[in-house]
Order: structure tokens, then C-alpha cells, then sequence
């Protein structure tokens, strides 16, 4: 069955422009002058993005191109239909295609490639910090050893630095529906590279896969000093936050949503001031919201959650980051105080030194006037 949540929605990515399609709004000519301004602030004001998988930045010209350079096989006839198979109907069904796809990363250059791609493609949406996934199982299983998949991502990350001015963190993702034993292979693995680290997460398939499952590997990453994130209550309940919280001990969430369903849940992040790097398009996507109109990200901000604008893997979902807030201005009754408060969260939940927060904040507040 194809995809029933967001098929109907416009594949934002394509849209390009700063100018809100009033043909669908039922806005008058103010209502439309107020959303194009708002537009055009989300577009100008620096933010940060922390919540971005590289794999899930692979389009489909590229998934091409590297398929060629390598000698790999895809299984659709062209970029057309490969982009039209990315209706989902929910997070498995998107991952099926999402680890068919990461076939064509084989070499190094291929990492860097992918990662270039996407620095330069956000330098346009004012992104001035980024903190990425790889998804290293997924890759290990396929032969490509660790070197080859953080040699490649690092060095286009230091260009990104060099030639774009973006900062960067990089993040290992351990894949929840392998073993607790494959992780902790896995980070045997990456002891030579942990220099070139600066955290860990959990992601892909929640339901049935408890962060209880990982304790004991993230009590390892703790203890050797590192940052933990990890994927709750996207599509797995409240009491997988409240694991990834308890047991896992996580700097922060990725997605959260259905915190909300948990009141003592909500006064517990608020309280300890935990980051939500919520994915809007993605969740549209994915079914995690039926529409872009009952997305909960005001009312998590209303609650004094500290909610925060990501793509997730911009390339299946239809859009980057600008995309993202493009999405939630168009659907919902986003305010300008909103959009300050959204890119201060991004640089408050950044891991990076109280510094170079001031320096991003002192740059908002100029573009905020
Ligand atoms: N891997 C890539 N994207 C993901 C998502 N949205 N949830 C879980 N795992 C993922
Ligand atoms: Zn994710």
C-alpha cells in the first residue's frame, strides 16, 4: 500500500523560493504578508541542526551517480522512480529503503561526497553548526570498514569548517534491532577513532527494541566521557523516553513526541532542561502525525519543552532544515518569538562550549533586531 501520511503534501525540497503558495491557505492578503515575513526570518536567522543521519541525506541523483562510479546495481530504472518509492507508512517501511540505499557508499570518497553535499546544501538555509549520525553497523555489515566511513565524513566536515564556516560534531549511532553484543563489537571497533568522535546514539527500529536494551553499552560511552543521545517516543511510548532518561542517562532526545502523552514526563524534561530534536517533515512522513496542522512543536514549546528543528534524512522526507520551518510556518500559527526561541534551543542543546554558544546567540539577536 503506498504511503498514506504526507503523499498528499508537497515535496518541499522542490519548492526552493521564499515566497508561502497562498493557493491551498485560507489566508488573507495579511495573513500571507505575516507568514512570508516569518518565512523569510526562519530562512535568515543562523541556527544549528542536531538531528541529521548522513545516509538519509542520499538523493537520488547521487544514489545514481555512486551506483555508476561503483559498479552497483540499483533496483529502480531511474531517479524518478526511486524518488517515488519513498512512501511510507511508517518508520520500518522507510527504513527498508533507507539501508537498501546506503549499498552504494562503499569508498571514502563516496562518505565525503555525501557529506560535502549536504554542507553545501544547508550553508544556503544559514545552518552554522551541525551534529551527525552514521549509522557504522549499517556499514560494517556491508565490509566498509570504519576508517573508510569516518575518514570520509571527517574530511568533508573539516572542509565544512574551512570553506563554509560550519562547525560540527559527529555522532555513532548503534542500531537498535541488532544485538547489545554487535554494539559492543562495534565500539571495540571504533576505539582507534574515538579522537574523531563526539558521542553516541540509538536509532532505527524502536518498537520492541527498549533502550533498557543498551544499558550497559551506554554505561561504556559514559564512562569513557562521551555525549549520549537516543531515539524515543517517535513511534515507541513515553516509557521509552523515560528508559532513555533513566537507564541510559541521554544529554538528549531525538524526536520525543510522545513524551506528551506523560504529564510528569514533560515537568521531568522541562525541569532538567532536556533538548528535543523534533523532525517535523519527518514525522509527517512516517505517520507519526496524520498532518502538518496537528504537528504538536508549539505546544511542546508552550509546555517550556526545549524543542528544537531538524531533518532527519532530509533526502526521503522532502526537505532540509529551511524546509522543515517552511512546513510548520505554512501550517501552523508560528510566532517570531517562536522562531527565536526554536534557533536558541538548536545552540542551547549543541554540544559544543558556552563560547561558542554566546557567539551563536549574539548572531541570532542581530538578524532578530
Ligand atoms: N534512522 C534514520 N532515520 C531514523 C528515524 N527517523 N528513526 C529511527 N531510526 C532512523
Ligand atoms: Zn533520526
Amino acid at each position: 500500500m503506498p504511503g498514506t501520511c504526507g503523499s498528499d503534501v508537497k515535496w518541499y525540497a522542490s519548492l526552493g523560493g521564499l515566497v508561502i503558495d497562498s493557493s491551498e491557505l485560507a489566508l488573507d492578503d495579511e495573513g500571507l504578508s505575516l507568514k512570508n515575513e516569518l518565512l523569510r526570518l526562519a530562512q535568515r536567522m543562523p541556527k544549528a541542526e542536531l538531528h541529521l543521519h548522513i545516509e538519509g541525506t542520499l538523493e537520488p541523483e547521487m544514489a545514481f551517480r555512486l551506483a555508476k562510479r561503483n559498479g552497483v546495481r540499483l533496483h529502480y530504472a531511474d531517479v524518478d522512480s526511486l524518488r517515488a518509492a519513498y512512501a511510507f507508512n511508517n518508520l520500518q517501511e522507510f527504513l527498508d529503503v533507507y539501508y537498501t540505499g546506503m549499498s552504494v557508499l562503499l569508498k571514502e570518497e563516496d562518505f565525503y561526497d555525501l557529506t560535502w553535499a549536504y554542507l553545501q546544501r544547508v550553508h544556503q538555509d544559514n545552518v552554522v553548526h551541525v551534529e551527525i549520525f552514521f549509522d557504522s553497523q549499517g556499514h560494517l555489515e556491508r565490509g566498509i570498514p570504519l576508517n573508510v566511513q569516518i575518514g570520509g565524513i571527517r574530511r568533508a566536515l573539516k572542509d565544512g569548517k574551512q570553506q563554509l564556516g560550519i562547525s560540527s560534531k559527529l555522532i555513532l549511532s548503534f542500531l537498535r534491532h541488532l544485538s547489545e553484543e554487535h554494539a559492543f563489537e562495534t565500539l571495540d571497533l571504533a576505539e582507534p577513532f574515538l579522537d574523531q568522535l563526539d558521542g553516541f546514539g540509538l536509532d532505527s527500529s524502536e518498537m520492541g527494541h527498549p533502550p533498557g536494551k543498551f544499558a550497559r553499552v551506554f554505561a561504556r560511552c559514559k564512562d569513557l566521557g562521551f555525549r549520549i543521545t537516543a531515539h524515543a517516543g517517535e513511534e515507541g511510548p513515553a516509557d521509552y523516553v523515560s528508559q532513555a532518561l533513566d537507564l541510559l542517562q541521554v544529554d538528549r532526545i531525538d524526536h520525543g513526541n510522545h513524551s506528551l502523552d506523560d504529564a510528569a514526563l514533560v515537568q521531568r524534561l522541562t525541569t532538567e532542561g532536556k533538548t528535543l530534536t523534533v523532525c517535523p517533515l519527518s514525522n509527517l512522513k512516517l505517520c507519526v502525525v496524520k498532518a502538518m496542522d496537528q504537528h504538536p512543536l508549539l505546544s511542546m514549546l508552550k509546555r517550556g519543552l526545549k524543542a528544537t528543528v531538524n531533518s532527519d534524512d532530509p533526502a526521503y522526507f522532502g526537505g532540509y532544515v529551511n524546509d522543515n520551518y517552511r512546513a510548520l510556518i505554512e501550517h501552523l500559527p508560528v510566532t517570531r518569538e517562536d522562531l527565536y526561541q526554536l534557533a536558541q534551543n538548536s545552540f542551547d542543546g549543541a554540544w559544543v562550549s558556552e563560547e561558542e554558544k554566546a557567539k551563536h546567540l549574539h548572531d541570532l539577536n542581530r538578524v532578530f533586531g
